[in-house]
């Protein structure tokens, strides 16, 4: 699998870098939003940018501000003139739909998708929050779609009643094996009760239960990735997937495990891939072990 670190921060991308483990590079607004605060009005932005593509040999992605198809374009093109000669690795990142709600844009995102990939662009198709939209990107050609994983997850709590910042901090973990085991047993013991026919034609209380924890049927931003994974493997298609919204570490192996092509991550996740408090217990151990003959063996 390969990582990708989502930030603007350009500290955070040598950091990442100097691992030699860093595959690429994922912005959005928001990010660069961020870290332009952090530099507190001293950013070049074009420098900035510019900056970041110099230093990651992997795909950089950036996004259009854009909504309608032809603005998208028109951005998408200008970005990749403007910057991919400085180290050929720009993709340009265009909403899956950029309706925001008033539904009379739905599809401007995949038309410009459509075009871009015809001009031989590479388009990370951002905020997937279905496997539909992924069907839809992936049509359009899309070389990368982006699900949003810990947005889901937020989505479906948020329908159970738990608000993020209030009920659980952003960087929990959302057991949906859990709520899924809690489900079932209310599920079957309805059904035990009852006959299958009263549960699912007439019985809404009961049916309330088959919506609620899931989204549309997807039971979290990880079962969201396995989904597309498993419909773009079905087909033809060469779309890969960048995991994204990550929020933990064990997130991360679960879409390795699903044979994710790339996560990316925030910085803090990628720390918290490397750090086990019994490697550190074990660490120390060795290390107060280690006999001076041992030691100057190894050093003379
Ligand atoms: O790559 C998308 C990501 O930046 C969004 O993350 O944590 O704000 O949902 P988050």
């Amino acid at each position: 699998m390969d990582i990708f670190v989502d930030t603007a921060d350009l500290d955070e991308i040598k950091e990442a870098e100097s691992w030699g483990i860093l595959d690429g590079v994922t912005t959005n607004p928001s990010l660069i939003k961020k870290a332009a605060s952090s530099e507190q009005g001293e950013m070049n932005l074009e420098e900035h940018i510019s900056e970041i593509l110099r230093t990651v040999d992997g795909p950089v992605s950036l996004e259009v501000t854009a909504v309608d198809q032809q603005d998208m374009v028109d951005e998408a093109e200008t970005l990749y003139d403007k910057f991919n000669e400085i180290n050929d690795n720009v993709v340009v990142k265009i909403p899956v739909n950029t309706s925001m709600g008033k539904n009379d844009d739905d599809f401007e995102g995949v038309k410009a998708i459509k075009s871009l990939s015809e001009t031989g662009i590479p388009v990370n198709c951002t905020l997937v929050m279905k496997p539909n939209q992924a069907i839809m990107a992936a049509k359009a050609g899309a070389e990368y779609v982006s699900p949003f994983l810990g947005r889901i997850d937020d989505h479906i709590r948020d329908q159970m009643g738990l608000k993020r910042g209030e009920d659980y901090p952003k960087g929990t973990y959302y057991p949906s094996e859990m709520v899924e085991r809690v489900r079932n047993y209310h599920i079957q013991r309805r059904i035990s009760e009852r006959s299958p026919e009263d549960i699912i034609y007439k019985d809404e209380e009961s049916m309330e239960l088959f919506y609620w924890g899931n989204d549309d049927g997807v039971l979290s931003g990880v079962d969201m990735v396995w989904s597309i994974k498993n419909i773009l493997d079905n087909y033809t298609f060469d779309t890969k997937i960048i995991a994204a919204s990550i929020r933990t570490a064990r997130q991360v192996r679960q879409c390795a495990e699903i044979g994710v092509e790339i996560s990316t991550l925030p910085f803090s996740v990628i720390e918290d891939m490397m750090s086990h408090h019994k490697t550190s217990e074990g660490m120390k151990a060795f290390d107060d072990d280690v006999i001076p003959e041992y030691r100057s063996l190894l050093r003379d």
